[in-house]
């Protein structure tokens, strides 16, 4: 029987120095896509896909973070003396129920493999989800809902993946592929980062996995791998390796890498036309500026 997938680990112990200076005193995810912190984003991705249990490996000065799921006892009351039913539907989402969220420290900057290896003690024998909330995926289906989908009929390890141009692999995970099946890909190896001309393809990792604990056992033994860090990208390749068993999947969505400016900028504009309050404003203010600029050329 396959099992289900109720557990996510959400690495966000980075530093988020490419938004200095705003991540001086604001951790990156607290950082605003319209109204919702970047951390919101994943945590609805994540409860759609019905996990129940939401494991934050985090760092020094990621304290918003935390209270931002805490429980607003003052302004809850506040509002609902006033009336504000909208306002109390939105600070909903951020409530957590007492024992479903938990905080692991990484207290070294050791890589993306070290912070999930962080998270060990907190899985059990199930397949678990790990989201990395820099990736935004705007989609009709949640895009791990869409994994946890297909997930049911592979079992395995399963790997989000999306075409890059091939002058960006040294930027991703780099799926070497056995079998393409379409949306979903069997994969015979894993590269971290490859210069473009020896990357094995151009279909790249997205921050969404479902992983078997067994990547733990690879990521006891691991050493540092490219840039230096223990990477995730390494254990996942171990496991191919020993059992076969990693699948990537084409998601349907459209995703935002929102740990760079111009992509979080991309994902402002995205979001913002499609709130339906905002939009007409918002697309009368972007064709606007789009003339100008045309009539200064
Ligand atoms: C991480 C992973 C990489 C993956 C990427 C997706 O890299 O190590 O394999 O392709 O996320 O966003 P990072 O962007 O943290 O350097």
């Amino acid at each position: 029987m396959k099992r289900k997938v109720t557990k996510a680990i959400f690495p966000v112990a980075g530093l988020g120095t490419r938004f200095l200076p705003a991540t001086k005193s604001i951790p990156k995810e607290i950082m605003t896509l319209v109204d919702r912190p970047l951390i919101q984003y994943a945590i609805d991705e994540a409860r759609a896909a019905g996990i129940k249990e939401f494991i934050f490996v985090t760092s020094r000065g990621k304290g918003a973070l935390e209270d931002y799921f805490d429980h607003s006892h003052e302004l809850e009351s506040t509002l609902r003396k006033a009336g504000k039913e909208d306002l109390l539907e939105a600070l909903r989402d951020t409530n957590m129920e007492s024992g479903a969220i938990a905080y692991i420290r990484q207290h070294k900057a050791l890589g993306l493999g070290h912070a999930v290896w962080c998270a060990r003690r907190l899985i059990g024998q199930e397949p678990f989800a790990v989201i990395l909330p820099d990736d935004v995926i705007a989609a009709e289906k949640p895009c791990l809902q869409q994994m946890v989908e297909a997930h049911a009929e592979t079992g395995g390890n399963m790997v989000a993946a999306m075409e890059v141009p091939s002058e960006k692999t040294s930027a991703y995970g780099i799926l070497d592929i056995r079998d393409d099946m379409g949306a979903l890909v069997s994969v015979k190896g894993m590269v971290e980062k490859p210069a473009a001309n020896t990357a094995p393809s151009n279909l790249a990792v997205i921050g969404r996995y479902i992983l078997t604990p067994k990547i733990f056992q690879h990521l006891n033994r691991l050493k540092s791998g490219a840039g230096g860090e223990v990477q995730l990208t390494d254990a996942i390749a171990e496991e191919i390796s020993r059992s076969n068993n990693v699948y990537g999947f084409r998601f349907r969505g459209q995703r935002f890498d929102c740990g760079s400016k111009a992509g979080f900028l991309q994902a402002t504009v995205a979001f913002g036309l499609a709130r339906e309050e905002l939009h007409e404003e918002f697309i009368q203010f972007l064709i606007g500026m789009t003339a100008t600029r045309k009539a200064a050329e």
